[in-house]
């Protein structure tokens, strides 16, 4: 599928529920959004009938996410049914989850042909995660990321939100993703939803996280694209002498460690990815997460948009398509569904949408309705 203005569209983000169990502060309002009617959010069926339409036209990628996906019951019956489609060009199946309920179903998840997941974590100590989060627990968190290493849903990705409340914890995080093996990326806060009002006095661009991750000027950037199909942009960061992981950093890389089995971390290129903490990350040629070097990513959602670069669509749990994250069109996909849409014209409104994706983010429009939780990150 190739839209207007040359993007080739490869990439579906599917929303599988708007609620969450976590309450960010810049993603959910205290008393949670209010949920949809149970019968407005789309069944599995008819999530893996859009993914086949989807598939036909030239997606490759897939993500799950929410809200938080894994509150949602029988989620490896939608992940094995993904799985399926694989015969019709189906390449990379993903999830994104904030992993609070992912140690008990990561193998399964595996099993059942999830190939990778990207985790939400903000924090690296424990009283800060309890007030961003609103009374979430870290340690479920950790156990999940290693619990996802150990089942070798790999490369496993961290992602950053890095705000003034956490700007501190840079060096910590990629000293945690060196000894990890997990990848982290540091993310713009973007002024959508909740996060319209806090967004301008919490905001740190890109500039100042590498700045404060390598003061002298260090980091690397990476040629070429990273794993994995989105606008992150990955640099390498070499270990200096001296540098420490904090005791909070400290606590949660033995965490994972553990919850990954208790691996010695260190993987070499081509290892076999299953349970290696440190094992590298990327396809051939690709730099690597090593004891030494670590692979830090960047997404620039708000200093550097990636409108011309952007590959994606995105359908919500109850069955919209949404061209673009900032922009308001929405296609009621589900709607034709119902109505007894067949297969030829649900994939003209597919095609539709595509047609629709706007060249650029309008960025004077307003965002404080586009909530994330719905839209899936
Ligand atoms: N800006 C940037 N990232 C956000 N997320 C949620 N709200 C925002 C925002 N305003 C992130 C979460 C998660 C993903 C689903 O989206 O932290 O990583
Ligand atoms: Fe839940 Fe993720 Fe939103 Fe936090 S950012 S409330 S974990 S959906």
């Amino acid at each position: 599928m190739i839209d207007k203005y040359g993007r080739e569209i490869t990439y579906l983000r599917i929303s599988v529920t708007d609620r969450c169990n976590f309450r960010c502060v810049y993603c959910m309002p205290e008393e949670g959004v209010p949920p949809k009617p149970h019968a407005s959010i789309l069944r599995y069926e008819e999530i893996t009938r859009i993914a086949r339409l989807a598939i036909s036209l030239g997606i490759r990628s897939i993500r799950v996410t929410g809200g938080e996906p894994l509150v949602r019951k029988g989620l490896g019956g939608l992940v094995a049914a993904l799985n399926g489609l694989r015969s019709l060009g189906l390449r990379d199946l993903s999830m994104t989850t904030n992993a609070s309920l992912l140690a008990p179903v990561a193998g399964d998840l595996k099993a059942a042909g999830l190939d990778r997941v990207n985790i939400s974590l903000d924090t690296l100590r424990s009283d800060r995660f309890r007030s961003v989060t609103r009374g979430g627990d870290l340690t479920a968190v950790l156990e999940g990321a290693g619990a996802a290493l150990a089942a070798g849903l790999w490369p496993v990705k961290m992602n950053v939100v890095v705000t003034r409340d956490n700007i501190d914890e840079v060096q910590d995080f990629a000293l945690f993703g060196m000894m990890t093996g997990l990848v982290v990326r540091f993310i713009e806060l973007m002024p959508l939803g909740c996060a319209g009002s806090i967004q301008p006095a919490s905001f740190v661009d890109t500039a100042e996280m590498m700045e404060r991750l390598e003061p002298d000027g260090g980091v690397a950037e990476v040629m070429g694209v990273g794993p994995g199909s989105g606008p992150a942009r990955y640099h390498t960061w070499p270990l200096r002498s001296g540098l420490e992981p904090s005791a909070h950093a400290a606590g949660a890389i033995h965490t994972v460690r553990d919850a990954c089995g208790g691996r010695p971390v260190g993987g070499r290129p081509g290892a076999p990815a299953g349970g290696q903490a440190g094992a590298p990350v990327g396809g051939q040629g690709m730099a690597i997460t090593t004891p030494d070097k670590a692979l830090v990513g960047f997404i620039t959602s708000v200093s550097r948009h990636s409108c011309p670069g952007c590959n994606r669509l995105r359908l919500t749990a109850d069955g919209r398509i949404a061209p673009c994250l900032w922009s308001s069109d929405e296609i009621d996909l589900g709607a034709a569904m119902r109505a007894g849409a067949s297969d030829a014209e649900l994939t003209r409104v597919i095609g539709a949408a595509v047609m629709a994706k706007p060249l650029e983010c309008g960025a004077s429009r307003d965002v404080s309705k586009r909530r994330m939780s719905r839209l899936g990150g």
